[in-house]
């Protein structure tokens, strides 16, 4: 293996009969990666296998759910799976055991180890009548005795599963909203019998579990415990009693290896940190996890770890032995070998937008694809092996707009050996990417806008910034192919009386610097997702008095449950009320006039300085339209937010799929 300036990182680690080849892990992630729900299919393989051949050590992959002492055909509702439907109960099916197998060899042939996570998911039944996630409203069903038996023998019948299939390690998930956190719990198990009390009670079914899938697995493969390090959740675990279990755990001699990390499904923080946290924000419970335990147990500790650089100084300075790094592998599959070979500007690093588990955990549709908002490959590496190939004969390819779309078109055309300029109104390329960043908590994102850059300079792109195009501009260059990404203004709905007050701005133009407002602000809000909350935030710490009229039922009703809880709680923090359920109909001189967006009410505020919409936005399409008329261009085409606004994925994905077909 060739030198590397992060020698910890890249060196190999026994842990219990494993070795595992560098300590970069890719802890378990169930994007639901193969399009056949309960089945490993070539996307599955080749979506984790680009890990492994990308450098990536550990491939923890996607988690095994296990079965319920319900009928096959039971639906999902009753049979457990709530909202992970994809591999559930199969484990003993043949095309699932058959996909496995062949998992674990192209996992081998690239050098890394297979690492099989074992779940068994509380929402609908645990110890105790807890919800055992705040996001969804069971009470679940009260497991007894033979219940609890079931279930641990699943884990042992599962695990011999694993071991057949040839993974080096079964991992049992004991974290996040899984049964056996449920019992390790102090909010979710208030048993009286043997399985509940205090911490060295508390820790009896995972003990269970851990005797019976050893005895099943035997000494040739590494067994470990995922642990949730400190819950921050009211009534839950706090850090010291967190330690306390794991040390009993560990005390046992059952375990090779201990996975810590830190949160709750629908927490702030949730165990998928999003940008509002620092890179490792949590890295203490890996310390301590590290002090408590004897040396020959590996502890690993993940949580918004994107840099190779934070990776090593984390276990340089003993912070963890293995360092879980997912959506750094999720944003880059490659990142592991450009950073072992110094190619660190080459490194897409993960902006932490949570857009990969917020989709992966919302109910879906099959075929389903995984996605990034920076990576267009993810969830599609089958197309892009068969699809992406040097062009024919380079062509000259002329991209308006340095957002994502144009940014992605651009690279990935001049990947494939076309000459692009890529012209730029603006003073650098980024488009909203730039208004983004300016958001408290949103600073990361700033990253893509550097690996845009650098990748435009590496493949080089001829940028021109400060270029206003026009069609003569675009014909001056005598394009073979256009791509128009000119992106998307703010809405201004002018249909609404008062709309053109002075004291009336966009919240886009407030963020840039553009338009100022009062102390007092009224945020008018008709998006769902991010936009709204980070105008009201970036409002807040200017020291403003901020009120949001939002249209629907909760302020980013679109962002799922493992970032909202985030989100609602920076709002608190920062003092910014909501008004749900309510549509503005007119701007007065001195009020401000609502009808319920439900009841038809109608209400009325007073006392702001000013008014800021956030009303989503609108296609700037029209030099698309021009060129199109005159008909001088033969490929072109309209990417991104010009065609229609959406979220950072679409556009990057849009993009990038141009830039595979000119
Ligand atoms: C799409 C997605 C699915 C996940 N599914 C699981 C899972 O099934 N089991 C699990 O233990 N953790 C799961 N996680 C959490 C990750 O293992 C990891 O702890 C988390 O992403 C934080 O690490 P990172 O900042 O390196 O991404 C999932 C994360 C993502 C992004």
């Amino acid at each position: 293996m060739s030198e590397t300036q992060f020698e910890h990182l890249f060196s190999p680690l026994q842990v219990g009969p494993m070795r595992v080849p560098n300590r970069i892990c890719e802890t378990t992630n169930t994007i639901n990666s193969s399009m056949i729900p309960g089945e490993i299919d070539e996307n599955f393989i080749a979506h984790h296998g680009a890990k492994a051949w990308g450098g990536t050590g550990w491939i923890g992959s996607e988690t095994w759910l296990l079965n319920v002492p319900f009928p096959p055909e039971t639906p999902d509702e009753i049979g457990l799976s709530v909202g992970f439907a994809s591999h559930f109960g199969t484990y003993q099916s043949p095309e699932f055991i058959k996909g496995w197998a062949k998992f674990c060899d192209e996992i081998h042939q690239a050098g890394s180890v297979a690492v099989v996570q074992l779940t068994h998911l509380s929402a609908v039944w645990a110890p105790s009548s807890v919800p055992v996630v705040g996001a969804q409203d069971y009470t679940p069903h009260v497991l007894g005795d033979e219940e609890i038996e079931f279930c641990i023998n699943t884990y042992a019948d599962a695990a011999a599963v694993a071991k057949d299939v040839g993974a080096d390690a079964v991992e049992i998930h004991c974290a996040h909203e899984t049964l056996a956190y449920s019992f390790l719990s102090p909010a979710t198990n208030y048993r009286t019998d043997q399985w509940g009390g205090g911490p060295r009670e508390r820790i009896r079914f995972v003990v269970e579990v851990l005797k019976r899938v050893r005895e099943s697995i035997g000494d040739s493969l590494a067994l470990g415990i995922r642990i949730t390090g400190e819950e921050y959740r009211h009534g839950g675990a706090e850090h010291l009693e967190m330690r306390e279990m794991a040390y009993y755990i560990s005390e046992t001699g059952l375990i090779d290896f201990l996975d810590v990390d830190v949160g709750h499904c629908w927490g702030a923080p949730s165990y998928v940190p999003s940008s509002y946290y620092e890179n490792a924000a949590f890295k203490e419970v890996g310390k301590a996890a590290r002090a408590d335990l004897d040396s020959k147990i590996a502890v690993m500790f993940s949580g918004r770890i994107n840099d190779p650089g934070l990776a090593e100084g984390l276990i340089k300075d003993g912070y963890c032995d293995l360092v879980g790094m997912t959506r750094a592998g999720i944003a880059d599959s490659e990142f592991a070998n450009k950073a072992r070979e110094g190619r660190l500007l080459e490194i897409r690093r993960c902006i932490s937008c949570t857009r990969c588990i917020d989709e992966a955990s919302e109910p879906m549709t099959f075929p389903y694809t995984p996605t990034c908002s920076i990576n267009p490959v993810l969830g599609n590496e089958l197309r892009w092996k068969e699809q992406y190939r040097p062009a024919d004969e380079p062509k000259r390819v002329v991209v308006v707009g340095g957002g994502l779309a144009g940014c992605e078109a651009s690279r990935v055309a001049a990947m494939r050996g076309h000459q692009v300029t890529l012209l730029e109104q603006g003073d650098r390329l980024g488009g909203q990417l730039l208004i983004a960043v300016k958001a408290p908590g949103r600073d990361d994102f700033e990253d893509q806008v550097y690996f845009e850059e650098n990748e435009m300079s590496r493949l080089g792109v001829d940028v021109q910034l400060k270029t206003n195009a026009d069609v003569d501009a675009i014909n001056a260059l005598s394009p073979d192919a256009v791509v128009i990404a000119t992106g998307s203004l703010p809405r201004l709905p002018r249909e609404i009386p008062g709309i053109d007050l002075p004291n009336v701005v966009q919240g886009w133009d407030v963020m840039q610097g553009k338009a100022s407002t009062g102390d007092r602000v009224a945020v008018i809000s008709q998006e769902d997702y991010y936009e709204t909350p980070c105008v009201a935030e970036f409002l807040a710490e200017r020291g403003k008095q901020v009120e949001v009229f939002h249209k629907s039922v909760h302020l980013g009703s679109e962002i799922a449950r493992y970032s909202i809880g985030m989100v609602l709680s920076r709002m608190e923090q920062c003092g910014v009320k909501v008004h749900p359920n309510l549509i503005l109909t007119e701007i007065q001189a001195d009020g401000l006039e609502f009808v319920s967006s439900f009841g038809g009410k109608t209400y009325r505020e007073v006392g702001f300085d000013s008014v800021v919409l956030v009303y989503g936005s609108v296609p700037q399409h029209d030099l698309y339209d021009q060129l199109k008329a005159e008909g001088s261009v033969s490929q072109l085409y309209l990417a991104g937010s010009a065609w229609l606004p959406r979220f950072m994925a679409e556009a990057t994905q849009h993009g990038a799929s141009i830039g595979l077909v000119i």
